[in-house]
């Protein structure tokens, strides 16, 4: 096992109806608040007037900034942090999905410095400060409402990059399964997908002795297999979606990275098809994951085996290891079709143009991945695979 340190300072506040203590969780924080969201879910499900509410509740003056897109862009992240600057906002609140929460974390951190906010992305300054942060998550996935993590798409130059740092963990995060209710087939499916390959990030790992870390991996992906398919037969129920919820919080939240070389190689990949193509960041894992698998799984046969038994209860018997480690493989693919994602970019409309392109963004600061380090003719072979 690595050394390690986990800090997350995230308080998680989980339930239903929890929204009712938003103001009184804001309110330590001043009663300047800008409220981020996106493209109108939260006014269709009543939520924005129960978030008003609370801020009323604590005399809050409110700004708002909504119509923040998925995959969301550069531009709309500056138009935040100039109503931070003009209105001398105290507090950012994001309510929504991935997408909000981290527009709402780069407005956070971009409101205190005086370049760009994109130059934290490309290693141009670190963060040094930001204003504080809250959410209210609506969507089961990218776990950004208990981590420091951000994503944000620079549409005129087709790049997507991400920048993490400590001082932008939301100070608090209120997840209700019920407001996940009212999230479409298409993006459940996507959280899944999302959700699964987080833990692959961090479970395809070369460190040994590490089976507390394995098992909470499995127990998540297992989780949310079980719970996915629960969700997309009855999107109201409550159960599956509480599980769903927690598990996309804990795939991403430090744990199971601790004492563990993560990977993120499939990750900065489909971010590079999501630049150019602006496509669902759980659809483009989706088609990416399982070819990235049979591209590295000899570089650890053993640990692909042990994720055919113990997820998808593959038998190994008469089988040689390299034939349970494709059943799983498989299995994945096998799943990830049964839900609804795509398995082929020609699927989403890509065709080969760009895929040069991507695999030469992708590698721009070198290999990447650690389970397998992948060069640029490693990431254009995954890409043709995929299409
Ligand atoms: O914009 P609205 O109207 O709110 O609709 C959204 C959006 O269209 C809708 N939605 C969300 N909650 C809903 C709902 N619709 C009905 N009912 C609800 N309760 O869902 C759509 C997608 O939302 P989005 O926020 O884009 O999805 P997600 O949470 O999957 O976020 C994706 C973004 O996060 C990044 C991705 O790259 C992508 O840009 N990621 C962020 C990470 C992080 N910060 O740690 C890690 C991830 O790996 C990922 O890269
Ligand atoms: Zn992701």
């Amino acid at each position: 096992m690595n050394a390690f340190e986990l800090f997350n300072p995230t308080k998680l506040v989980f339930g239903p109806d929890k929204v009712q203590q938003l103001g009184e969780l804001v309110k330590p924080y001043g009663t300047r608040v800008l409220l981020v969201y996106g493209g109108g879910s939260i006014k269709r499900s009543g939520l924005y007037e129960d978030v008003l509410s609370q801020l009323e509740g604590i005399g809050a003056s409110v700004h708002e900034l909504s119509g923040i897109e998925p995959n969301p862009r550069l531009t709309t992240v500056n138009q935040g942090i100039e109503i931070c600057r003009a209105e001398n906002i105290e507090f950012v609140l994001a309510v929504g999905g991935g997408s909000v929460i981290d527009a709402a974390k780069a407005i956070a951190a971009g409101a205190l410095y005086e370049g760009d906010v994109w130059d934290f992305t490309v290693f141009k300054a670190v963060i040094q400060k930001a204003l504080p942060l809250g959410t209210v998550l609506t969507l089961a996935a990218t776990g950004s409402e208990m981590n420091g993590n951000a994503v944000i798409t620079n549409w005129e130059t087709k790049q997507k990059r991400a920048f993490g740092s400590k001082l932008v963990y939301p100070k608090f995060s209120i997840l209700d399964p019920k407001l996940t209710y009212t999230v479409p087939v298409n993006q459940t499916v996507n959280g899944i997908v999302d959700i699964m390959s987080h833990v692959f990030e961090q479970y395809f790992s070369l460190t040994t002795d590490i089976p507390l870390q394995e098992r909470f991996a499995e127990s998540i992906l297992l989780t949310v297999i079980e719970n996915g398919e629960i969700a997309l037969a009855n999107g109201s129920d409550y159960d599956a979606r509480a599980n769903l919820l927690l598990a996309g919080t804990y795939a991403l939240n430090g744990t199971l990275a601790t004492g563990v070389t993560s990977d993120w190689a499939t990750h900065g990949i489909e971010h590079e098809v999501s630049a150019i193509y602006d496509i669902a960041h759980g659809a483009g894992l989706a088609i990416l994951f399982p070819n990235w698998m049979k591209y590295v799984y000899k570089e650890r046969v053993g640990k692909f085996v042990q994720y055919a038994e113990r997820v998808w209860n593959i038998d190994a018997n008469g089988k040689s290891e390299e034939e349970v480690a494709l059943a799983g493989i498989e299995a994945t693919r096998a799943y990830f079709t049964r839900i609804g994602a795509p398995a082929t970019l020609g699927e989403l409309g890509i065709n080969g143009d760009q895929l040069d392109r991507m695999a030469e963004e992708a590698t721009q600061f070198g290999p990447i991945g650690n389970f397998k380090k992948l060069s640029k003719e490693d990431v254009l072979s995954i890409l043709e695979a995929s299409l």
